[in-house]
């Protein structure tokens, strides 16, 4: 495969490790990385364990297809071309890992029970992902870690479980340099935009990690228009990214109460917020809505006391408003539910309900801890059917439902509860597909429809019930 490269310019070999949302898309970035005269900068080998999912994973990309839904053709475009042109590809065979010149770490590190206040990371999977590093990585290998973790996880684990295997393998453990840089990539319109086109945090454990973790991002990232920024240590750079994601868990968490104020007195809370938002200092004002869902707002808040606690030993540091949020945050569908209770007089058990988005967030096809989710397993436990629709999910695995892309026949149903606000919803003609009847109850959950749409439904008769607007 290197024979397609310049002998000077020989790229270097650089290992993804897990091939999930991030580290996919990761892939398909370093994989894009090309020098002034378009040549490739880096071979790519993307590595996942040898099971189901990831042979799946593993077996998209070595066809060309990026192994998740995506409307970004950038990125689907991007994946048939590093394949085709041959400094991409995957394999569940992890001896790939003694070639890498830079290992990016992007396995998960899942909370196991998420009740707001008793955080349980479980370290293990994570750390057989180490351990793996350890006995196969080389001298002078770049180790960067993209994997959202507690904070102080790279200095009092990753490093301590690779210096034991280096020291058995005889290799200086200073010859393996261990660098932070979390992910801010977001699946949507600009997946791999969000990565190529966006602000970087990165440290090292050591300055010699940071500088060559600098020198890498450099030839992947936009950083004319993109500085990097980087933070003294990992402690700071693995703070960043939970802190980041805890403030707008909080943020979040903070509009509720003045959703339900809003409902109650009868105004519109996204005129409000709307208005405020025009004040620069408040421009990322957030909103009521159905829900917080996917993989990283829904625990990142927790993993700052956890570290306090287990990693630090510390007492008194609770971080009361990151737990709160994350309570008041995954009971945000049970407020559409009771609202749609309440409407059908205290029970909605024979209710049939049909779902408009199951995904946690807009224009993706990914229903990890999706409020859906919730809303729909409650939703049955009360006697009601659920009929999920969602244009970029066929199955729907965490509930094992089959899922509509099409709009159903409306009159089979009691309510349309619109949960996520996928622009085709916004496009929804409600004059052709409900035929100018009037008699539907009707729930905009996340401020999905138009102020259009919604005077149509109003002046058709319709009954419109909301999150956020009386
Ligand atoms: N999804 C996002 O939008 C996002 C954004 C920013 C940061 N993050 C963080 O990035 C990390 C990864 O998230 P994700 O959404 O890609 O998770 P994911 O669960 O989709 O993917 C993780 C992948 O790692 C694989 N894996 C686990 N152990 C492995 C091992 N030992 N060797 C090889 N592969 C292994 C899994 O099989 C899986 O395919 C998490 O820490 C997450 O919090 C995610």
């Amino acid at each position: 495969m290197s024979m397609m490269f310049d002998s000077d310019t020989v790229p270097k070999t650089v290992v993804v490790q897990g091939l999930g949302f991030v580290g996919a898309a990761m892939a398909v970035a370093v994989a894009s990385a090309a020098d002034t005269n378009s040549a490739p900068c880096f071979d790519v080998i993307g590595i996942d364990l040898d099971n189901p999912a990831g042979n799946k994973r593993v077996n998209s990309i070595n066809s060309g297809i990026f192994p998740f839904e995506t409307v970004d053709q950038s990125m689907i475009k991007g994946t048939e071309n590093c394949v085709k042109r041959g400094n991409l590809r995957a394999t569940t065979d992890h001896s790939v890992i003694g070639k890498a010149d830079v290992v990016v770490i992007s396995v998960n590190l899942d909370i196991s029970s998420i009740d707001g206040t008793t955080p349980n990371v479980n370290f293990a999977p994570f750390k057989k992902a180490i351990h793996t590093l350890g006995k196969g990585v080389r001298k002078g290998t770049l180790i960067i870690v993209e994997t959202t973790v507690p904070p102080g996880t790279c200095v009092s684990i990753i490093r301590p479980l690779l210096d034991e295997h280096l020291a058995k393998r005889g290799i200086d453990p200073g010859s393996v340099l261990v660098a932070h840089s979390y992910e801010r990539v977001m699946p949507g319109a600009e997946y791999l935009d969000s990565i190529v086109n966006f602000w970087r945090v990165y440290s090292g454990i050591s300055v010699q990690a940071a500088n060559q973790c600098e020198a890498f991002l450099s030839k992947i990232i936009n950083v004319k228009e993109y500085p990097l920024t980087r933070l003294q240590t990992t402690f700071a750079s693995e703070t960043a990214k939970v802190l980041e994601n805890s403030y707008r868990a909080v943020n979040i968490a903070f509009m509720e109460e003045w959703g339900r104020f809003a409902e109650e007195v009868g105004f519109d809370l996204f005129e409000v917020i709307d208005a405020i938002r025009m004040r620069p200092t408040h421009s990322n004002m957030r909103q009521p809505g159905f829900g917080v869902g996917g993989y990283c707002l829904t625990k990142d808040p927790l993993f700052a006391k956890l570290a306090a606690k287990e990693l630090f030993h510390l007492d008194g540091h609770e971080f009361p408003f990151s737990s709160q949020a994350i309570k008041i945050n995954g009971e945000m569908p049970l407020v559409t539910l009771g609202k749609l209770r309440k409407h059908f007089g205290g029970s909605i058990s024979g209710k049939k309900i049909l779902l408009m988005g199951i995904s946690y967030r807009q224009d993706v096809g990914d229903t990890r801890y999706s409020p859906s989710e919730k809303f729909t397993a409650q939703a049955l436990r009360e006697g009601a059917f659920v009929s999920p629709c969602d244009p970029f999910v066929k199955y729907w695995n965490e509930m094992q439902m089959p899922v509509s892309a099409d709009l159903p026949e409306p009159e089979t149903f009691d309510a349309i509860v619109f949960a996520v606000p996928h622009n085709d919803y916004r496009r929804i003609d409600f004059n052709l597909w409900l035929r100018t009847r009037g008699n539907y109850i009707l729930f905009d959950a996340n401020n999905v429809l138009t102020n259009n749409q919604r005077s149509i439904l109003k002046d058709m008769g319709n009954t419109l019930l909301s999150i956020g607007r009386g």
